[in-house]
């Protein structure tokens, strides 16, 4: 069985030694043009004119295109045609693409797009209300620019009567920042123009059939005269699910326009400046408890900076909501959500999807309640926790706030493993210990669960197609529709088809995505790739099998089920074939030696305005365990060591599995404290380069990082019982900024107000909140 092997990623040869290929590095044919954006330089305001006589008489340059020059569909949004690929009378954030430049060479097209004389209304000094910009939560409030109408509103129990009758309460509020993907290869894309309008594009997409569509729409031709393929992404993120659309588009039209093949890639700062990030978010709370620290009555607001369009932000805010328990038990909760429309970039999908803001919201509440009470904050939130519970027919079954029973909770279990394994308990006495002595560093210790949902909340999302073939030399090709981003779904994937056919890992080769493979896929996103795509290859690999077993069962004279495949080879009866043999011998026997495969989720439903219903298949669990050292004269602090148990259920690849449970740590800690945004007042983002914005580098990894599967299998019937792993372990960097806070609160008696994200200004803040000033 190829299953269960910690075998390596299967490009990883390439990703070493530079020869895996992106988008940029397809060699483009002769005569190639290359394209950039002119991007407004105001945040909001109505265009009076374009000039770009500079930019077309600049060397270079072949053509440029306003909005007036497109012929069909203007625009790229993934959900509510609300965002046109270029400006149309109105601009609504710095960075939006207003012009697009088609020239000879990237640099050239560059180069010209800064030439536009663009006029905007919004540049005479004096702004009244309804023309100046909207940039922060504040603004968006104060001027109801919202998404939805009001807010949307999930409960169960009463959270009123609940609070009115609370033993102990308390309030707070908490700023959330937002994070930018920093996928290492930028949004990138090629069109190819064809025959009769037909048109092949390449693209750094996490949703090539999204790319198709939109495509199609643009060039005002059906799907099927678009072809979209995606060999792999340099990281994806979540960042390249919609925003990868106005790159494709862009060089599909100019393809059409011009008959050559259009390439566009973004340099780093443009890719910044023009495209979206996580949502930042507000969280105010109101909390009732006993005295030994449960919880009795929650209540949260959610406030998210969606940006100028849609996106997709009313998922990831309703995904924010049905994370706002994560993995504790609430009888009387409600949670508001205001969605709100600014002037900035359209914050989009990353990593968690929001699960990660509605986590950070419960996990305050829960350091807030403990050092209100001075119990150490594991305490509290092992008395909120879910009852473990693997027997789904239990009559007492716990139910999530939109009311999902919580049949597979493992938390308890797995919490007690964790802290058995990392010696919790004498490390926090001694941590105390240490911290009485120190004058100046002080250390932190948290540990901070995670329960996530698996399953796209949009139910119908939840489907995936598959194409196998088997030539007669026993090679095998597959494909299926998710996309490769680093999360080594290919290298699963081809584990499972190895294992149905029972022949070695070299005998498979899965190829780029392709729509015209499989079609109608949805994007590889909501950690689902492994659950959705696998299971609808082994559809597949069973067709086949089954086809190839009816025929050596009747040429060797035995029932077909006595026809086995293991170890390269395949017996049937009492004759023994190599894979190759077999498969030589259904083809001249005419055998179809090809199928499709096919999947769909069973078991969920929901009802996303009454918020109601099981929008999950099964949660991914886990939790971790991290200590800090802060230097409480400059903020300056480090990760000393993290301990992390992560559930995968049973590891289809414990090597890719833990790779993506280190990796989502380390960018979940990140968000938390390094990496922060800042916008100007004007509404100009000034982290727009590594020089400003910093993501954690190799060093900045926890010096001791230990990292460990638990080992059952999910009790839901998911392919060879895995389970997702690409994004609950992003929520487990939680636990680096909760021991931050306790680190900020040992200088003083008090609770550490930390904001994110926790910089080491923000500790020093915090320091000085706390404990007054140093010295
Ligand atoms: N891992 C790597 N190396 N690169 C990525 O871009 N994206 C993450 C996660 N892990 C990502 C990654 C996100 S946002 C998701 S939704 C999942 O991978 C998507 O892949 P999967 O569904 O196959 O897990
Ligand atoms: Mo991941 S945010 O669902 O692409």
């Amino acid at each position: 069985m190829s299953v269960a092997k910690p075998l390596p990623h299967d490009t990883a040869h390439l990703h070493v030694t530079g020869a895996a290929r992106y988008v940029d590095d397809i060699p483009s044919p002769t005569g190639t043009l290359h394209l950039a954006f002119g991007t407004s330089p105001v945040a909001r305001g109505e265009i009076t004119s374009i000039d770009l006589e500079k930019a077309r008489n600049a060397s270079g340059v072949i053509a440029v295109f306003t909005a007036a020059d497109l012929p069909f569909e203007n625009d790229v949004s993934p959900s509510n045609h609300d965002e046109p690929l270029l400006a149309e009378g109105t601009v609504h954030y710095i960075g939006q693409p207003v012009f697009l430049v088609v020239a000879t060479s990237h640099i050239a097209a560059r180069a010209a797009a800064r030439l536009g004389d663009i006029q905007i209304t919004a540049q005479t000094p004096i702004l009244t209300i309804d023309q100046a910009p909207i940039l922060t939560i504040d603004q968006a409030l104060a001027a109801n620019s919202r998404f939805e109408e009001g807010p949307r509103i999930y409960a169960k129990g009463d959270v009123q009567t609940a609070l009115t009758h609370a033993t102990l309460r308390l309030d707070g509020q908490l700023e959330i920042g937002g994070q930018e993907h920093f996928y290492l290869e930028g949004q990138a894309a090629l069109a190819l123009p064809g025959e009769d309008g037909d048109m092949l594009i390449h693209s750094s997409t996490q949703h090539p059939t999204e790319i198709q569509h939109k495509v199609a729409e643009a060039i005002g031709l059906p799907m099927h005269a678009v072809r979209v393929e995606t060999r792999r992404m340099g990281g994806g993120f979540g960042g390249k699910e919609s925003q990868g659309n106005a790159l494709a588009v862009a060089c599909a039209i100019s393809a059409r326009a011009t008959g050559r093949p259009c390439k566009m890639r973004y340099d780093r700062d443009d890719d910044m400046i023009i495209t979206g990030k996580r949502h930042d978010f507000r969280i105010e709370y109101a909390v009732g408890f006993e005295a030994d620290g449960r919880l009795t009555a929650l209540d949260f607001t959610h406030y998210a900076r969606c940006g100028w369009a849609m996106d997709l932000s009313l998922p990831v805010a309703d995904r924010a909501m049905l994370h706002a328990d994560n993995a504790y038990h609430l009888t009387d909760v409600r949670i508001t959500s205001h969605r709100l429309k600014t002037n900035t970039q359209s914050a989009t999908a990353y990593r968690g999807f929001g699960g990660p803001q509605g986590i950070v919201g419960i996990e305050r509440v829960m350091d807030h309640v403990a050092k209100h009470l001075g119990l150490d904050p594991l305490d509290v939130r092992r008395a909120n926790f879910y009852r473990d519970s693997l027997n789904a027919d239990a009559p007492d079954m716990q139910t999530t706030p939109y009311q999902q029973p919580v049949k597979d909770c493992i938390i308890n279990a797995l919490t007690e493993r964790l802290i058995e394994s990392a010696n919790y308990k004498s490390r926090r006495a001694e941590i105390a210990e240490w911290n009485t002595q120190q004058p100046i560093l002080k250390r932190g210790i948290a540990l901070t669960p995670v329960k996530f949902g698996i399953s796209f909340t949009l139910t119908h999302l939840n489907q995936a197609g598959a194409l196998v073939h088997v030539y007669q030399d026993g090679s095998i090709h597959l494909n299926h529709g998710g996309t490769e981003m680093g999360q080594g779904l290919f290298q699963k994937i081809a584990q499972v088809a190895a294992s149905e056919f029972g022949v070695p890992m070299a005998q498979i080769k899965i190829t780029a995505t392709d729509t015209a493979k499989v079609p109608n896929t949805s994007a590889t996103a909501a950690s689902s790739g492994t659950d959705l795509n696998g299971m609808a290859v082994l559809n597949a690999c069973e067709t086949i099998r089954s086809r190839m077993s009816d025929h050596l069962a009747e040429a060797f004279c035995c029932p077909p089920e006595a026809v086995t495949f293991s170890d390269g080879q395949v017996t049937a009866g009492d004759k023994t074939l190599t894979f190759a043999e077999a498969a030589q011998l259904s083809y001249q026997a005419r055998v179809s030696l090809s199928a499709t495969g096919f999947y769909k989720t069973p078991d969920i439903k929901w009802d996303r305005i009454k918020g109601v219903g099981q929008p999950f298949f099964y949660f991914a669990y886990g939790a971790a365990i991290t200590e800090v050292v802060i230097d409480t004269l400059t903020g300056e602090n480090r990760i000393l060591r993290a301990d992390i148990l992560h559930d995968a259920g049973q590891s289809l690849n414990p090597a890719l599995d833990v790779g993506q449970i280190e990796g989502g740590y380390v960018q979940g800690a990140g968000w938390l404290t390094t990496e922060e945004l800042v916008w100007d007042d004007k509404g100009a983002l000034k982290t727009h380069a590594p020089a400003t914005y910093k993501i954690p580098a190799c060093s900045d990894r926890p010096d001791v990082f230990n990292v460990t599967l638990w080992d059952q299998p999910n009790p839901a019937h998911t392919i060879y019982r895995s389970k997702a792993v690409g994004e609950p372990p992003f929520m487990l960097g939680i636990s680096a900024w909760s021991a931050l806070a306790d680190a900020v609160a040992s200088c003083g008696s008090g609770y550490a107000d930390l904001q994110t994200p926790a910089t080491a200004e923000a500790v020093l803040a915090a320091i000085t909140r706390t404990c007054g000033p140093q010295g």
